[in-house]
Protein backbone atom coordinates (compact mmCIF):
# COMPACT_ATOMS: atom_id res chain seq x y z
CA UNK A 1 0.00 0.00 0.00
CA UNK A 2 1.17 3.84 -0.97
CA UNK A 3 2.20 6.16 2.03
CA UNK A 4 -0.35 8.72 2.15
CA UNK A 5 0.15 12.26 0.32
CA UNK A 6 1.17 14.61 3.48
CA UNK A 7 -0.03 18.34 3.30
CA UNK A 8 0.43 21.25 6.07
CA UNK A 9 -1.89 23.03 7.94
CA UNK A 10 -0.92 26.22 5.36
CA UNK A 11 -1.43 24.18 1.98
CA UNK A 12 -4.86 23.22 3.46
CA UNK A 13 -5.50 26.89 4.36
CA UNK A 14 -4.84 28.12 0.87
CA UNK A 15 -7.30 25.58 -0.48
CA UNK A 16 -10.29 27.91 0.33
CA UNK A 17 -12.32 28.81 -2.87
CA UNK A 18 -13.72 27.45 -6.12
CA UNK A 19 -10.18 29.22 -7.85
CA UNK A 20 -8.14 26.74 -5.83
CA UNK A 21 -10.42 24.06 -4.91
CA UNK A 22 -11.87 23.25 -1.54
CA UNK A 23 -9.77 21.16 1.21
CA UNK A 24 -11.24 20.79 4.21
CA UNK A 25 -9.90 18.49 7.55
CA UNK A 26 -11.36 15.66 9.73
CA UNK A 27 -8.71 14.45 12.65
CA UNK A 28 -5.48 14.36 10.52
CA UNK A 29 -7.32 13.39 7.23
CA UNK A 30 -7.48 15.87 3.98
CA UNK A 31 -10.03 16.02 1.67
CA UNK A 32 -10.38 18.22 -1.74
CA UNK A 33 -14.33 18.40 -1.26
CA UNK A 34 -14.16 21.12 -4.42
CA UNK A 35 -16.96 18.68 -6.40
CA UNK A 36 -19.34 17.86 -2.91
CA UNK A 37 -19.64 21.48 -2.34
CA UNK A 38 -22.81 22.33 -4.15
CA UNK A 39 -24.00 18.96 -3.35
CA UNK A 40 -24.05 19.68 0.23
CA UNK A 41 -27.43 18.64 1.49
CA UNK A 42 -27.09 21.70 4.37
CA UNK A 43 -26.14 24.23 1.16
CA UNK A 44 -22.50 25.52 -0.22
CA UNK A 45 -22.78 28.17 1.78
CA UNK A 46 -22.19 26.80 5.10
CA UNK A 47 -19.68 24.11 3.58
CA UNK A 48 -17.68 26.91 2.29
CA UNK A 49 -17.53 28.11 6.20
CA UNK A 50 -15.11 25.15 6.62
CA UNK A 51 -13.18 25.92 3.47
CA UNK A 52 -9.29 25.72 4.16
CA UNK A 53 -9.58 24.35 7.98
CA UNK A 54 -10.93 21.94 10.32
CA UNK A 55 -14.52 20.43 10.13
CA UNK A 56 -15.11 19.10 14.10
CA UNK A 57 -15.73 22.96 15.06
CA UNK A 58 -19.05 22.98 12.45
CA UNK A 59 -19.87 19.28 12.78
CA UNK A 60 -20.30 19.87 16.67
CA UNK A 61 -23.05 22.45 15.71
CA UNK A 62 -24.61 20.14 13.75
CA UNK A 63 -24.59 16.27 14.49
CA UNK A 64 -26.64 15.38 11.63
CA UNK A 65 -23.11 14.74 10.32
CA UNK A 66 -22.61 11.94 13.51
CA UNK A 67 -23.39 9.22 10.80
CA UNK A 68 -21.72 6.60 8.57
CA UNK A 69 -23.22 7.50 5.65
CA UNK A 70 -21.56 10.97 6.11
CA UNK A 71 -18.52 9.92 6.88
CA UNK A 72 -18.46 7.60 3.55
CA UNK A 73 -19.17 10.06 1.34
CA UNK A 74 -16.47 12.52 2.71
CA UNK A 75 -14.04 9.36 2.15
CA UNK A 76 -14.49 9.39 -1.49
CA UNK A 77 -12.58 12.53 -1.29
CA UNK A 78 -9.28 11.82 0.41
CA UNK A 79 -6.21 13.24 -1.21
CA UNK A 80 -3.91 12.65 2.03
CA UNK A 81 -3.29 13.38 5.45
CA UNK A 82 -1.44 16.44 7.80
CA UNK A 83 2.26 16.27 8.16
CA UNK A 84 2.54 14.74 11.82
CA UNK A 85 5.13 17.32 12.32
CA UNK A 86 2.69 20.52 11.48
CA UNK A 87 2.17 21.17 15.41
CA UNK A 88 1.51 24.49 14.30
CA UNK A 89 1.21 25.02 18.02
CA UNK A 90 0.72 29.47 18.07
CA UNK A 91 3.19 31.19 19.40
CA UNK A 92 2.48 32.78 23.04
CA UNK A 93 4.34 35.93 23.90
CA UNK A 94 3.64 36.46 27.91
CA UNK A 95 4.09 39.98 27.42
CA UNK A 96 0.41 39.91 25.28
CA UNK A 97 -2.53 40.58 27.57
CA UNK A 98 -4.54 38.87 25.28
CA UNK A 99 -2.10 35.67 25.54
CA UNK A 100 -4.17 33.90 27.53
CA UNK A 101 -7.52 34.54 25.87
CA UNK A 102 -9.69 31.29 25.00
CA UNK A 103 -9.82 29.83 21.49
CA UNK A 104 -13.22 30.47 19.37
CA UNK A 105 -14.89 29.19 16.69
CA UNK A 106 -13.56 29.86 13.66
CA UNK A 107 -17.23 30.53 11.78
CA UNK A 108 -17.07 33.80 13.80
CA UNK A 109 -16.70 36.97 11.55
CA UNK A 110 -13.86 39.01 13.63
CA UNK A 111 -14.37 42.30 13.69
CA UNK A 112 -11.22 43.15 16.02
CA UNK A 113 -9.32 40.01 17.43
CA UNK A 114 -7.83 42.14 20.35
CA UNK A 115 -9.80 43.00 22.71
CA UNK A 116 -12.22 39.85 20.79
CA UNK A 117 -14.88 41.36 18.83
CA UNK A 118 -16.99 38.61 16.56
CA UNK A 119 -19.97 37.93 14.91
CA UNK A 120 -21.88 34.74 13.36
CA UNK A 121 -22.23 35.05 9.63
CA UNK A 122 -25.68 35.35 8.57
CA UNK A 123 -26.09 31.77 7.55
CA UNK A 124 -25.72 30.21 10.85
CA UNK A 125 -27.19 33.22 13.12
CA UNK A 126 -30.80 32.49 12.64
CA UNK A 127 -30.20 28.69 11.75
CA UNK A 128 -31.49 27.95 15.55
CA UNK A 129 -33.53 29.68 17.80
CA UNK A 130 -31.78 29.39 20.46
CA UNK A 131 -27.39 30.48 19.19
CA UNK A 132 -24.98 27.68 20.30
CA UNK A 133 -22.76 29.33 22.65
CA UNK A 134 -19.81 28.66 20.43
CA UNK A 135 -21.46 31.51 18.16
CA UNK A 136 -22.80 33.82 20.05
CA UNK A 137 -21.44 37.01 19.34
CA UNK A 138 -18.99 38.41 21.34
CA UNK A 139 -18.32 41.64 22.42
CA UNK A 140 -15.07 42.47 24.69
CA UNK A 141 -13.65 45.68 25.67
CA UNK A 142 -10.60 44.13 27.51
CA UNK A 143 -8.45 40.88 27.77
CA UNK A 144 -11.07 38.25 29.11
CA UNK A 145 -9.38 37.36 32.88
CA UNK A 146 -9.14 33.93 34.08
CA UNK A 147 -11.01 33.55 36.99
CA UNK A 148 -10.70 30.05 39.81
CA UNK A 149 -14.51 29.15 40.17
CA UNK A 150 -13.25 28.39 44.12
CA UNK A 151 -12.03 31.21 45.06
CA UNK A 152 -14.60 33.83 42.89
CA UNK A 153 -16.53 35.68 45.22
CA UNK A 154 -19.18 38.43 44.42
CA UNK A 155 -19.14 41.82 46.52
CA UNK A 156 -22.33 43.12 46.86
CA UNK A 157 -22.47 46.62 48.89
CA UNK A 158 -25.37 46.78 51.73
CA UNK A 159 -26.94 50.42 52.36
CA UNK A 160 -26.28 51.76 55.34
CA UNK A 161 -27.51 49.40 58.49
CA UNK A 162 -27.71 46.69 55.71
CA UNK A 163 -25.48 43.87 55.37
CA UNK A 164 -22.71 43.64 52.82
CA UNK A 165 -22.17 40.36 51.42
CA UNK A 166 -19.18 38.26 50.01
CA UNK A 167 -20.80 35.37 47.82
CA UNK A 168 -19.04 32.06 47.06
CA UNK A 169 -20.52 30.12 43.69
CA UNK A 170 -22.16 27.86 46.01
CA UNK A 171 -23.98 30.97 47.71
CA UNK A 172 -25.14 31.86 44.57
CA UNK A 173 -26.76 28.74 43.88
CA UNK A 174 -28.60 28.68 46.89
CA UNK A 175 -31.22 31.35 45.67
CA UNK A 176 -33.95 30.34 44.12
CA UNK A 177 -32.91 29.45 40.12
CA UNK A 178 -34.67 31.52 37.38
CA UNK A 179 -34.09 30.79 33.82
CA UNK A 180 -35.29 32.58 31.00
CA UNK A 181 -34.43 33.17 27.10
CA UNK A 182 -33.28 36.49 26.27
CA UNK A 183 -32.15 38.08 23.35
CA UNK A 184 -29.07 40.56 23.65
CA UNK A 185 -28.01 43.11 21.11
CA UNK A 186 -25.21 45.16 20.95
CA UNK A 187 -25.64 49.00 20.23
CA UNK A 188 -23.46 48.69 17.56
CA UNK A 189 -25.35 46.43 15.65
CA UNK A 190 -25.52 46.84 12.10
CA UNK A 191 -23.30 50.11 12.61
CA UNK A 192 -21.28 49.28 9.05
CA UNK A 193 -24.67 50.66 7.86
CA UNK A 194 -24.11 54.15 9.19
CA UNK A 195 -20.52 54.50 8.03
CA UNK A 196 -21.58 53.49 4.68
CA UNK A 197 -23.73 56.55 5.02
CA UNK A 198 -21.30 58.59 6.79
CA UNK A 199 -18.18 57.89 9.00
CA UNK A 200 -18.50 56.65 12.69
CA UNK A 201 -16.35 56.17 14.77
CA UNK A 202 -16.70 52.29 16.15
CA UNK A 203 -15.93 48.36 15.26
CA UNK A 204 -17.97 47.71 12.33
CA UNK A 205 -20.36 45.49 13.43
CA UNK A 206 -22.98 43.70 10.61
CA UNK A 207 -26.15 42.68 11.51
CA UNK A 208 -24.39 39.85 13.71
CA UNK A 209 -23.95 41.46 16.95
CA UNK A 210 -27.46 39.94 18.17
CA UNK A 211 -28.28 36.83 19.74
CA UNK A 212 -29.96 34.27 21.85
CA UNK A 213 -29.55 31.99 25.00
CA UNK A 214 -31.59 30.38 27.36
CA UNK A 215 -29.75 31.94 30.85
CA UNK A 216 -29.71 30.59 34.40
CA UNK A 217 -28.93 32.11 38.21
CA UNK A 218 -30.29 33.68 41.04
CA UNK A 219 -32.59 36.81 40.40
CA UNK A 220 -30.48 40.17 40.98
CA UNK A 221 -33.48 41.25 43.61
CA UNK A 222 -33.30 38.31 45.39
CA UNK A 223 -29.85 38.98 46.08
CA UNK A 224 -30.25 42.46 46.89
CA UNK A 225 -33.26 42.04 49.75
CA UNK A 226 -30.47 39.69 51.02
CA UNK A 227 -28.50 42.56 51.85
CA UNK A 228 -31.09 44.64 53.06
CA UNK A 229 -31.96 46.81 49.90
CA UNK A 230 -35.29 48.28 49.05
CA UNK A 231 -37.17 49.73 46.48
CA UNK A 232 -37.66 53.18 48.39
CA UNK A 233 -34.70 54.59 47.41
CA UNK A 234 -36.42 55.50 43.94
CA UNK A 235 -33.49 57.36 42.15
CA UNK A 236 -31.13 55.27 42.49
CA UNK A 237 -28.52 52.83 40.42
CA UNK A 238 -27.28 49.77 40.95
CA UNK A 239 -23.93 49.88 39.35
CA UNK A 240 -21.71 46.85 38.38
CA UNK A 241 -17.72 46.10 37.92
CA UNK A 242 -16.56 43.60 36.23
CA UNK A 243 -13.47 41.72 36.78
CA UNK A 244 -11.85 42.74 33.36
CA UNK A 245 -9.33 45.61 33.72
CA UNK A 246 -7.18 47.76 31.69
CA UNK A 247 -3.03 48.04 32.65
CA UNK A 248 -3.94 50.89 34.76
CA UNK A 249 -6.42 48.57 36.42
CA UNK A 250 -9.90 50.23 35.74
CA UNK A 251 -12.67 47.52 35.90
CA UNK A 252 -15.59 47.74 33.20
CA UNK A 253 -18.31 49.02 34.61
CA UNK A 254 -22.11 49.65 33.89
CA UNK A 255 -25.15 50.61 35.58
CA UNK A 256 -28.83 50.32 35.41
CA UNK A 257 -31.91 51.91 37.49
CA UNK A 258 -33.07 50.35 40.99
CA UNK A 259 -36.37 50.47 40.07
CA UNK A 260 -35.65 47.83 37.18
CA UNK A 261 -33.33 45.80 39.85
CA UNK A 262 -35.65 45.43 42.47
CA UNK A 263 -38.89 45.05 39.70
CA UNK A 264 -39.02 40.70 40.23
CA UNK A 265 -41.61 40.99 36.54
CA UNK A 266 -38.19 42.85 35.08
CA UNK A 267 -36.46 38.97 35.64
CA UNK A 268 -32.55 40.84 35.79
CA UNK A 269 -30.42 37.87 36.54
CA UNK A 270 -26.43 37.26 37.78
CA UNK A 271 -26.18 34.37 35.26
CA UNK A 272 -24.22 31.45 35.82
CA UNK A 273 -25.39 29.14 33.33
CA UNK A 274 -25.78 29.74 29.54
CA UNK A 275 -27.85 27.13 27.51
CA UNK A 276 -27.80 24.28 30.31
CA UNK A 277 -23.81 25.36 30.40
CA UNK A 278 -21.58 26.72 32.95
CA UNK A 279 -21.41 30.03 31.25
CA UNK A 280 -18.14 29.97 28.75
CA UNK A 281 -14.99 32.25 29.31
CA UNK A 282 -15.68 34.72 26.47
CA UNK A 283 -19.33 35.44 27.97
CA UNK A 284 -18.65 36.12 31.61
CA UNK A 285 -17.92 32.98 33.32
CA UNK A 286 -18.65 32.45 36.25
CA UNK A 287 -20.83 34.95 36.59
CA UNK A 288 -22.70 37.59 34.60
CA UNK A 289 -25.15 40.26 34.50
CA UNK A 290 -28.49 39.69 32.23
CA UNK A 291 -30.65 42.74 31.88
CA UNK A 292 -33.37 41.35 29.40
CA UNK A 293 -34.73 44.13 27.12
CA UNK A 294 -31.84 46.28 27.70
CA UNK A 295 -28.87 47.26 25.95
CA UNK A 296 -26.00 44.74 25.94
CA UNK A 297 -23.48 46.75 27.22
CA UNK A 298 -25.07 47.00 30.95
CA UNK A 299 -25.09 42.80 30.97
CA UNK A 300 -21.63 43.10 32.74
CA UNK A 301 -19.94 39.84 32.16
CA UNK A 302 -17.31 38.38 35.25
CA UNK A 303 -19.13 40.29 38.08
CA UNK A 304 -17.32 41.10 40.74
CA UNK A 305 -19.00 44.29 42.34
CA UNK A 306 -22.72 44.82 42.90
CA UNK A 307 -23.46 48.08 44.27
CA UNK A 308 -26.10 50.97 44.91
CA UNK A 309 -25.40 54.30 44.42
CA UNK A 310 -27.42 57.73 43.99
CA UNK A 311 -25.92 58.38 40.76
CA UNK A 312 -24.74 55.61 37.44
CA UNK A 313 -22.05 54.20 37.50
CA UNK A 314 -19.19 56.21 36.98
CA UNK A 315 -17.19 54.05 33.89
CA UNK A 316 -16.72 55.38 30.71
CA UNK A 317 -18.87 53.14 29.17
CA UNK A 318 -21.85 54.64 31.26
CA UNK A 319 -21.26 58.02 30.94
CA UNK A 320 -18.84 58.44 27.48
CA UNK A 321 -20.19 55.97 24.96
CA UNK A 322 -23.23 54.18 24.59
CA UNK A 323 -25.29 57.06 24.05
CA UNK A 324 -27.35 58.19 21.46
CA UNK A 325 -27.07 61.89 19.25
CA UNK A 326 -28.82 63.95 16.86
CA UNK A 327 -27.60 63.73 13.17
CA UNK A 328 -26.12 67.09 13.48
CA UNK A 329 -23.13 66.48 16.40
CA UNK A 330 -19.77 66.08 16.01
CA UNK A 331 -16.55 65.11 17.89
CA UNK A 332 -16.18 68.96 18.46
CA UNK A 333 -20.28 69.58 19.97
CA UNK A 334 -20.47 66.57 21.40
CA UNK A 335 -21.76 66.44 24.82
CA UNK A 336 -22.11 63.33 26.54
CA UNK A 337 -23.21 64.91 29.43
CA UNK A 338 -26.58 66.05 27.65
CA UNK A 339 -27.81 62.64 26.62
CA UNK A 340 -29.48 59.99 28.77
CA UNK A 341 -27.32 56.13 28.40
CA UNK A 342 -28.97 53.68 26.25
CA UNK A 343 -31.00 51.76 28.00
CA UNK A 344 -34.21 49.80 26.64
CA UNK A 345 -33.10 49.68 22.93
CA UNK A 346 -35.65 50.07 19.77
CA UNK A 347 -37.50 47.77 17.86
CA UNK A 348 -34.94 45.84 15.49
CA UNK A 349 -35.03 43.02 12.35
CA UNK A 350 -33.09 41.99 9.73
CA UNK A 351 -32.57 39.82 6.93
CA UNK A 352 -30.13 36.35 7.13
CA UNK A 353 -31.14 34.90 4.12
CA UNK A 354 -30.14 35.27 0.93
CA UNK A 355 -27.35 37.34 1.37
CA UNK A 356 -26.39 40.60 0.10
CA UNK A 357 -24.71 40.54 -3.45
CA UNK A 358 -26.28 36.19 -3.78
CA UNK A 359 -27.35 35.49 -7.35
CA UNK A 360 -31.03 33.33 -6.47
CA UNK A 361 -32.92 30.91 -8.08
CA UNK A 362 -35.84 32.25 -10.36
CA UNK A 363 -39.04 30.80 -9.19
CA UNK A 364 -39.97 31.15 -5.73
CA UNK A 365 -37.42 32.95 -2.96
CA UNK A 366 -37.07 32.11 0.66
CA UNK A 367 -36.25 35.03 2.65
CA UNK A 368 -35.53 34.79 6.58
CA UNK A 369 -34.40 36.95 9.59
CA UNK A 370 -34.82 38.00 12.92
CA UNK A 371 -36.70 40.35 14.56
CA UNK A 372 -36.85 42.12 18.13
CA UNK A 373 -37.65 45.05 20.31
CA UNK A 374 -36.25 46.22 23.54
CA UNK A 375 -38.44 46.95 27.45
CA UNK A 376 -40.11 43.42 26.71
CA UNK A 377 -42.21 44.31 24.28
CA UNK A 378 -43.04 41.58 21.78
CA UNK A 379 -42.75 41.81 17.76
CA UNK A 380 -46.24 41.63 16.34
CA UNK A 381 -45.16 41.70 12.82
CA UNK A 382 -42.53 41.37 10.04
CA UNK A 383 -43.38 43.46 6.65
CA UNK A 384 -41.10 41.99 3.90
CA UNK A 385 -41.07 44.06 0.43
CA UNK A 386 -39.49 42.16 -2.93
CA UNK A 387 -38.93 45.79 -4.41
CA UNK A 388 -37.87 48.40 -2.61
CA UNK A 389 -40.69 49.05 0.09
CA UNK A 390 -43.07 50.09 -3.15
CA UNK A 391 -45.10 46.69 -2.25
CA UNK A 392 -45.40 44.60 1.08
CA UNK A 393 -46.07 40.95 2.19
CA UNK A 394 -46.68 39.85 5.55
CA UNK A 395 -43.62 36.76 7.22
CA UNK A 396 -44.41 33.99 9.17
CA UNK A 397 -42.97 34.37 12.73
CA UNK A 398 -41.58 31.29 13.70
CA UNK A 399 -40.16 30.75 17.05
CA UNK A 400 -41.32 30.47 21.10
CA UNK A 401 -45.06 32.91 21.52
CA UNK A 402 -43.97 35.69 23.45
CA UNK A 403 -45.51 36.70 27.34
CA UNK A 404 -46.60 40.10 27.39
CA UNK A 405 -44.53 42.61 28.41
CA UNK A 406 -42.08 40.18 28.82
CA UNK A 407 -41.36 39.35 25.16
CA UNK A 408 -37.56 39.27 25.87
CA UNK A 409 -36.44 37.31 23.02
CA UNK A 410 -36.44 37.13 19.39
CA UNK A 411 -38.53 35.98 16.83
CA UNK A 412 -37.15 34.42 13.79
CA UNK A 413 -39.35 35.06 10.38
CA UNK A 414 -39.56 33.84 6.98
CA UNK A 415 -41.18 34.17 3.84
CA UNK A 416 -41.86 32.62 0.87
CA UNK A 417 -42.76 34.41 -2.27
CA UNK A 418 -42.83 34.18 -5.76
CA UNK A 419 -40.23 36.01 -7.86
CA UNK A 420 -41.85 38.45 -9.73
CA UNK A 421 -41.74 37.30 -13.84
CA UNK A 422 -39.02 38.86 -15.92
CA UNK A 423 -37.01 40.91 -12.75
CA UNK A 424 -33.04 40.26 -13.26
CA UNK A 425 -32.68 41.76 -9.83
CA UNK A 426 -34.52 42.41 -6.28
CA UNK A 427 -34.10 44.76 -3.50
CA UNK A 428 -35.42 42.93 -0.47
CA UNK A 429 -36.04 44.82 2.41
CA UNK A 430 -37.84 44.17 5.95
CA UNK A 431 -39.17 46.16 8.71
CA UNK A 432 -40.56 44.81 12.56
CA UNK A 433 -43.80 46.20 13.80
CA UNK A 434 -43.83 45.59 17.84
CA UNK A 435 -46.92 45.69 20.54
CA UNK A 436 -46.31 49.83 20.89
CA UNK A 437 -46.61 49.94 17.35
CA UNK A 438 -43.01 51.31 16.86
CA UNK A 439 -41.41 50.65 13.80
CA UNK A 440 -38.41 51.43 12.05
CA UNK A 441 -37.03 54.59 10.03
CA UNK A 442 -37.09 53.32 6.28
CA UNK A 443 -33.20 55.22 6.16
CA UNK A 444 -29.82 55.43 7.88
CA UNK A 445 -29.98 58.93 7.33
CA UNK A 446 -32.43 60.22 9.95
CA UNK A 447 -30.82 58.23 12.89
CA UNK A 448 -27.03 58.72 12.10
CA UNK A 449 -25.20 59.55 14.97
CA UNK A 450 -21.05 59.81 15.37
CA UNK A 451 -20.94 56.73 17.32
CA UNK A 452 -22.75 54.62 14.64
CA UNK A 453 -25.22 53.24 17.97
CA UNK A 454 -28.97 52.64 17.48
CA UNK A 455 -28.92 51.42 13.74
CA UNK A 456 -32.41 50.45 12.91
CA UNK A 457 -33.30 51.29 9.77
CA UNK A 458 -35.01 49.04 7.09
CA UNK A 459 -32.60 46.17 6.44
CA UNK A 460 -31.89 46.06 2.75
CA UNK A 461 -30.71 43.29 0.43
CA UNK A 462 -29.91 43.35 -3.13
CA UNK A 463 -29.62 40.40 -5.06
CA UNK A 464 -29.74 39.16 -8.34
CA UNK A 465 -31.83 36.29 -10.04
CA UNK A 466 -30.26 33.67 -12.16
CA UNK A 467 -31.32 33.99 -15.57
C1 LIG B 1 -26.47 18.21 6.23
C2 LIG B 1 -22.30 16.35 4.54
C3 LIG B 1 -19.95 20.39 5.93
C4 LIG B 1 -24.07 22.10 7.88
C5 LIG B 1 -25.54 17.34 5.66
C6 LIG B 1 -25.82 16.04 5.13
C7 LIG B 1 -24.67 15.54 4.64
C8 LIG B 1 -23.64 16.51 4.87
C9 LIG B 1 -24.48 14.18 3.94
C10 LIG B 1 -27.20 15.36 5.15
C11 LIG B 1 -27.25 14.48 6.35
C12 LIG B 1 -28.58 13.79 6.56
O1 LIG B 1 -29.62 14.48 6.47
O2 LIG B 1 -28.57 12.58 6.80
C13 LIG B 1 -21.32 17.29 4.75
C14 LIG B 1 -19.95 17.14 4.33
C15 LIG B 1 -19.30 18.29 4.69
C16 LIG B 1 -20.25 19.14 5.37
C17 LIG B 1 -19.37 15.92 3.61
C18 LIG B 1 -17.85 18.69 4.45
C19 LIG B 1 -17.15 18.34 3.42
C20 LIG B 1 -20.85 21.17 6.65
C21 LIG B 1 -20.52 22.38 7.34
C22 LIG B 1 -21.70 22.85 7.90
C23 LIG B 1 -22.74 21.95 7.54
C24 LIG B 1 -19.12 23.01 7.41
C25 LIG B 1 -21.98 24.04 8.79
C26 LIG B 1 -21.34 25.14 8.91
C27 LIG B 1 -25.07 21.21 7.56
C28 LIG B 1 -26.45 21.41 7.93
C29 LIG B 1 -27.15 20.27 7.46
C30 LIG B 1 -26.17 19.42 6.81
C31 LIG B 1 -27.04 22.60 8.70
C32 LIG B 1 -28.63 19.98 7.64
C33 LIG B 1 -29.38 20.46 6.45
C34 LIG B 1 -30.87 20.22 6.63
O3 LIG B 1 -31.23 19.24 7.28
O4 LIG B 1 -31.63 21.06 6.15
N1 LIG B 1 -24.19 17.60 5.49
N2 LIG B 1 -21.46 18.50 5.39
N3 LIG B 1 -22.18 20.94 6.78
N4 LIG B 1 -24.93 20.02 6.87
FE1 LIG B 1 -23.20 19.27 6.15
N1 LIG C 1 -18.79 43.16 30.60
C1 LIG C 1 -17.47 43.30 30.85
N2 LIG C 1 -17.02 43.01 32.08
N3 LIG C 1 -16.60 43.71 29.88
C2 LIG C 1 -17.05 44.01 28.62
O1 LIG C 1 -16.23 44.38 27.74
N4 LIG C 1 -19.01 44.24 27.11
C3 LIG C 1 -20.42 44.62 27.15
C4 LIG C 1 -21.24 43.59 27.92
N5 LIG C 1 -20.61 43.27 29.16
C5 LIG C 1 -18.44 43.90 28.34
C6 LIG C 1 -19.28 43.44 29.37
C7 LIG C 1 -21.04 44.79 25.85
S1 LIG C 1 -20.80 46.29 25.07
C8 LIG C 1 -21.89 43.86 25.30
S2 LIG C 1 -22.72 44.16 23.85
C9 LIG C 1 -22.11 42.56 25.95
O2 LIG C 1 -21.33 42.41 27.12
C10 LIG C 1 -21.74 41.43 24.99
O3 LIG C 1 -21.93 40.19 25.60
P1 LIG C 1 -21.39 38.87 24.89
O4 LIG C 1 -19.93 39.06 24.58
O5 LIG C 1 -21.66 37.75 25.82
O6 LIG C 1 -22.17 38.74 23.60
Amino acid sequence: EESPRLYTREEVRSHSSPETGIWVTLGSEVFDVTEFVDLHPGGPSKLMLAAGGPLEPFWALYAVHNQSHVREILAQYKIGELSPDDKAASILKTSDPYADDPIRHPALKVNSQRPFNAEPPPELLTENYITPNPIFFTRNHLPVPNLDPDTYRLHVVGPPGGQSLCLSLDDLYQFPKHEITVTLQCAGNRRSEMTRFKEVRGLEWSAGAISTARWAGARLCDVLAQAGHQLSETEAHVCFEGLDSDPTGTAYGASIPLARAMDPEAEVLLAYEMNGQPLPRDHGFPVRVVVPGVVGARHVKWLGKVSVEPEESYSHWQRRDYKGFSPCVDWDTVDFDSAPSIQELPVQSAITQPKDGETIESGEVTVKGYAWSGGGRAVVRVDVSLDGGLTWQVAELDGEEQRARKAWAWRLWQLQAPVPAGKKELNIVCKAVDDSYNVQPDTVAPIWNLRGVLSNAWHRVHVHVAP
